[in-house]
């Protein structure tokens, strides 16, 4: 007889997660995604370098941690619909997730800042992809108005299963390799960061840890409303899945820098696509130009002597490279063209 395996995350952490018997699982076999360790970018850094590769979950982002809790209890609630705003990861992932619960989908993006492979995900599995013509903000704001009117379900990180589902990256790490020194991540909506800390948190008073990592928010330059007071009116930058200038977990988010004697910092969009590059070219691993953003700031921690050398870091690379493919080919050696004869191939294998 065959034995399949639970797959998805609420089953390995059912007991620390606000589920019960009468909570329909809707999951695509997210989590448990690979801890990888990077000496090759860790020896350039100074630093023991581990990646944890979130690219690796079902829809190709970390998003679906907290997709398969948001949806399973809008199932559980039945639910008619569910919106969310989104610069695009969060949109795939509450597709796929409606989709396997039966539950219509819209999803709202920023016209012309959305990667092409982020918005396919969205549409191929029979969301309404709706484009707005403003910002990832000014699209948060009008649903949260939809959901205040109509009996819609808010599934973007202001619903507190999304953070619930987010936390359970922060056990995976502590069950392989402990508490690192720091905990490296990208920082747009500022869900993620709080999701890390509550799951960090929890792993202590659960007896599997004695310490909590210190927390790094690392933020594109032209949009790095968490290192002042006011948000950004216009946010710019390459890394167009942190292209946000009014966090909406702002405060929690600075709470968790805060308390792990951590902090935020900020990298110019050329660092971050030339760290994106690096990861790929040194590690042969392909995430989004946004994620790299994570390795961009430890890179400027280090030079600031925030990360100390040789301290034990985890970055978490967020999402997948296949996201972005148009900055991905724009950024890299280019194809070398040639006839199809013997000869041709050789003089190009030999050079
Ligand atoms: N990295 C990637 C690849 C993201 O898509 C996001 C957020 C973040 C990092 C930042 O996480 O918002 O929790 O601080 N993407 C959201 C979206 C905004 O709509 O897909 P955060």
């Amino acid at each position: 007889m065959h034995r399949i395996a639970p797959t998805g995350l609420i089953e390995r952490y059912r007991d620390r997660l606000p589920v019960s018997d009468a909570t329909p699982v809707i999951s695509l076999g997210e989590g448990s995604t690979p801890l990888l360790r990077a000496d090759r970018l860790g020896v350039v850094l100074g630093v023991e370098l581990y990646l944890k590769l979130e690219g690796m979950n079902p829809t190709g982002s970390f998003k679906d941690r907290g997709m398969t809790m948001a949806l399973s209890k809008a199932a559980e609630d039945r639910a008619e619909k569910v919106v969310c705003a989104s610069t695009g990861n969060t949109s795939a992932s509450a597709a796929a997730y409606a989709a396997r619960a039966g539950i219509p989908c819209l999803v709202v993006v920023p016209s012309g800042q959305t990667a092409l492979g982020k918005l396919a995900q969205a549409q191929a599995v029979g969301a309404t992809v709706c484009m707005i013509d403003g910002s990832f903000d000014d699209g948060l704001r009008l649903v949260r108005e939809l959901c205040d009117r109509h009996p819609i379900t808010l599934v973007n990180n202001l619903n507190d299963y999304r953070l619930e589902g987010q936390k359970t990256a922060a056990f995976e790490i502590v069950d392989e390799i402990g508490v690192p020194d720091w905990l490296v991540l990208p920082v747009g909506n500022a869900g993620n960061i709080t999701a890390y800390w509550r799951g960090f948190n929890e792993a202590v008073t659960a007896g599997d840890a004695t310490d909590r990592p210190r927390l790094l928010g690392c933020q594109a330059a032209g949009s790095a409303a968490m290192l002042q007071d006011a948000d950004v009116a216009q946010p710019e930058t390459i890394a167009t899945a942190i292209r946000i200038g009014s966090p909406v977990r702002r405060v929690e988010a600075a709470r968790a820098a805060r308390e792990s004697e951590g902090g935020f910092v900020a990298a110019p969009d050329e660092e971050i696509l030339d760290w994106w590059q690096r990861i790929a070219q040194l590690e042969g691993v392909f995430c989004e130009p946004s994620s790299a953003t994570s390795v961009a700031g430890l890179a400027r921690g280090r030079a600031a002597g925030t990360v100390e050398e040789g301290a034990r870091v985890v970055c978490v690379l967020t999402g997948h490279g296949l996201k972005d493919p148009d900055t991905a080919v724009a950024r890299s050696p280019e194809v070398v063209r040639a006839p199809a004869t013997f000869e041709a191939l050789e003089r190009i294998a030999l050079r």
